[in-house]
């Protein structure tokens, strides 16, 4: 059994028993300074003295989270897996009923750390994103939820930094050093993905973000926790608790916006709260929908022979896989995928389900999705304002699937190029719009204070007021 408590002695905090393996420690030693060279490049552009963030001390179900002000360049990034569990066996794919793998099974080693590699590369991609943002907080507390999302996104790019030098090698030690090369919207190397070379350029965004892509990042996660290969399954698991905060600054960052946007239109009578300070509930909408359509494009392609042969071969399950009621081998099964046609119809086609998990995953992402929209709904309607949010259709804004190439509105209509484009300011934020928002965007730093935009949270953090001292600056 691996020892739940984590080692805070050692240079890089661990609960792996990195002292019992010299070779791993030194060359993760080695890569230490890189990583913090590129926090100091890459990470918050604000200096600050310290924050008040949690930091984990053990992986148990209880109490593994310990809060203090720390600074965050003095943040303990470390390696920490789930507990072991000695008698797990793979819930699916030709090894269904096999022990786990503790070691990667050499015909597996390209594709699991390929997957690695991907993963990894978002988690860096989302701090560079968010670099500037330190600059323009709405309050102390908003400041403090930005920096706890960066330090962990920081941590889950060891945890996958880990895993390549511990079992990939010299091959994943490049793959490792690759990780801090490549830089969000670099036009020389940029991130692997297209969401994460998108700027997160004001707090709307990073709200909206944390809903949509860091749920993106939840369900990816929750497919590798039920990796055969069971380091990653642990560390994946491990992850998804850290990233359960950065979807809650999501979800109750857009409710406050909408909350405050909802209290200015009935202060003013008018949607137009642009002159008041407040968000118009159109933006609002066009931010969501951006969001949304490139989070989808995530997914990938709604049919892949590759999630097909990662299925087959225990590397990457389904969201609750174990909780299904199937054979878990989906040899027999077919679903329905709704594709466009040229003639501008919709059409039903029936595919192995094997071949469509990615969809399978993109519709579970879609329902939860679907219960922030009916949040935000619920506040305008306690408002008695008529205006409802809504998900555009999975077609929309698409560079990725089926929905590449052709031209869907929010409602899925297919139309023709001009069409869109003549409808495209009423879907996605124009340029005036983010201009608009960005001169919202100003610091306010003093305690219990809160810019004009945005309603204060309900509660603190840990119990604390929202007026504590989350943060003190440079
Ligand atoms: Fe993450
Ligand atoms: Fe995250």
């Amino acid at each position: 059994m691996m020892p739940t408590a984590i080692n805070y002695q050692d240079k890089i905090p661990n609960n792996v028993d990195l002292s019992g393996d010299r070779r791993l420690q030194r060359a993760l030693e080695g890569w230490q300074p890189r990583f913090m060279n590129w926090w100091a490049e890459m990470g918050p552009a604000l200096q600050t003295q310290d924050v008040y963030l949690r930091t984990a001390v053990s992986v148990g179900r209880d109490g593994w989270a310990h809060f203090g002000h720390v600074a965050p360049e003095e943040y303990r990034w470390g390696i920490f897996l789930a507990e072991r569990d000695p008698d797990r066996r793979i819930a699916f794919g030709e090894h269904q009923g096999e022990p786990v793998w503790q070691q990667v099974p050499g015909e597996y080693r390209a594709d699991l750390q390929r997957l690695i590699v991907v993963q990894g590369d978002t988690e860096p991609a989302s701090v560079e994103q968010q670099r500037l943002l330190g600059l323009t907080a709405p309050s102390l507390y908003d400041l403090r939820n930005l920096f706890q999302v960066n330090v962990e996104e920081g941590r889950h790019l060891w945890a996958m930094v880990y895993l390549l030098h511990a079992y990939f090698g010299r091959e994943g030690r490049e793959e490792a050093e690759a990780l801090l090369h490549r830089n969000s919207g670099s036009p020389d190397s940029p991130r692997i993905l297209g969401a994460f070379n998108e700027e997160t350029a004001d707090w709307l965004a990073f709200y909206m973000f944390t809903y949509f892509t860091d749920r993106d990042g939840k369900y990816q996660l929750g497919t590798l926790k039920e990796s055969a290969f069971d380091p990653l399954s642990r560390t994946c698991e491990f992850m998804l608790k850290e990233e359960a905060h950065h979807m809650f600054v999501g979800t109750t960052g857009v409710d406050r916006v909408v909350r405050r946007s909802a209290e200015l239109i009935r202060e003013h009578d008018t949607l137009d709260i642009g002159p008041h300070g407040g968000i118009p509930l159109e933006i609002i909408q066009k931010y969501l929908n951006f969001h949304y359509s490139v989070s989808l494009d995530l997914f990938g392609s709604e049919t892949s022979t590759n999630a097909a042969n990662y299925y087959t071969a225990g590397l990457k399950g389904r969201w609750q896989e174990t909780r299904r009621k199937d054979d878990h081998r989906l040899t027999e099964d077919s679903v329905l995928l709704d594709k466009p046609t040229a003639e501008g119809t919709w059409q039903q086609e029936e595919l192995p389900a094997l071949l469509a998990l990615n969809l399978d995953l993109r519709q579970e992402y879609i329902a939860d999705c679907a219960s922030g929209v009916k949040r935000w709904n619920k506040i305008l309607a306690e408002h008695g304002i008529d205006f409802r949010f809504a998900l555009p259709h999975p077609g929309f804004n698409r560079r990725v699937g089926v929905g590449a190439g052709f031209h869907v509105t929010p409602d899925g209509t297919i139309v023709d190029e001009r069409t869109w484009e003549a409808g495209r300011s009423h879907w996605l934020p124009t340029s005036e719009d983010l201009t608009f928002v960005r001169s919202l965007m100003h610091p306010v730093y003093e305690r219990g204070k809160i810019a004009s935009w945005v309603a204060p949270p309900r509660n603190g953090i840990n119990g604390k007021p929202f007026d504590y001292q989350y943060v003190h600056l440079a």
